[in-house]
């Protein structure tokens, strides 16, 4: 089954079995292994990417779900990974292992575009669904509020 859709800013047209999910065809057959899987079940955020503007949980919607729309990912949020907020997690320390991570930073940018300056309830609220095995949720949060501070939204 073929999908089409713009995929970082570019126009994409892929063939994907009919029950094939947006994680898995951007990872295995976009080649964009930035979208990490975690629980496969919509429950710990780590396959976060935006469609349309809005952060979703690529491992529970199909790719077809994504035909005509707009997808980005992790390799599309900065020009030169350079979007402030990884600017502000690289400066920040936060990874520990790193696997979460880009669902962390994809879930926080929505934030920032909705709420350029959100209070730290807003960060965590915001954040809660997005689980780090490693405990980074303090850098996490301080990274966020750096990002914020500066005008980096
Ligand atoms: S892998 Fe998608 S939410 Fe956990
Ligand atoms: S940095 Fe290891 S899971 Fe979050």
């Amino acid at each position: 089954m073929r999908t089409s859709f713009v995929l970082n800013g570019k126009n994409v047209s892929v063939d994907a079995p009919e029950d094939a999910t947006l994680l898995w065809t951007l990872r295995e057959r976009l080649n964009l292994t930035g979208t990490k899987f975690g629980c496969g079940i919509a429950a710990c955020g780590t396959c976060t990417v935006h469609v349309d503007g809005k952060a979703i949980r690529s491992c529970s919607m199909p790719v077809s779900g994504v035909e005509g729309r707009a997808v980005t990912t992790i390799e599309g949020l900065g020009k030169n990974n350079d979007h402030p907020l990884q600017v502000a997690f690289q400066e920040e320390q936060v990874p520990q292992c790193g696997y979460c991570q880009s669902g962390q930073i994809m879930q926080a940018a929505t934030l920032l575009q909705a709420n350029p300056n959100p209070s730290r309830e807003q960060i965590i609220s915001h954040m809660n669904g997005n689980l780090c095995r490693c405990g980074t949720y303090n850098r996490i949060i301080k990274a966020i509020t750096k990002a914020a501070q500066e005008g980096h939204s």
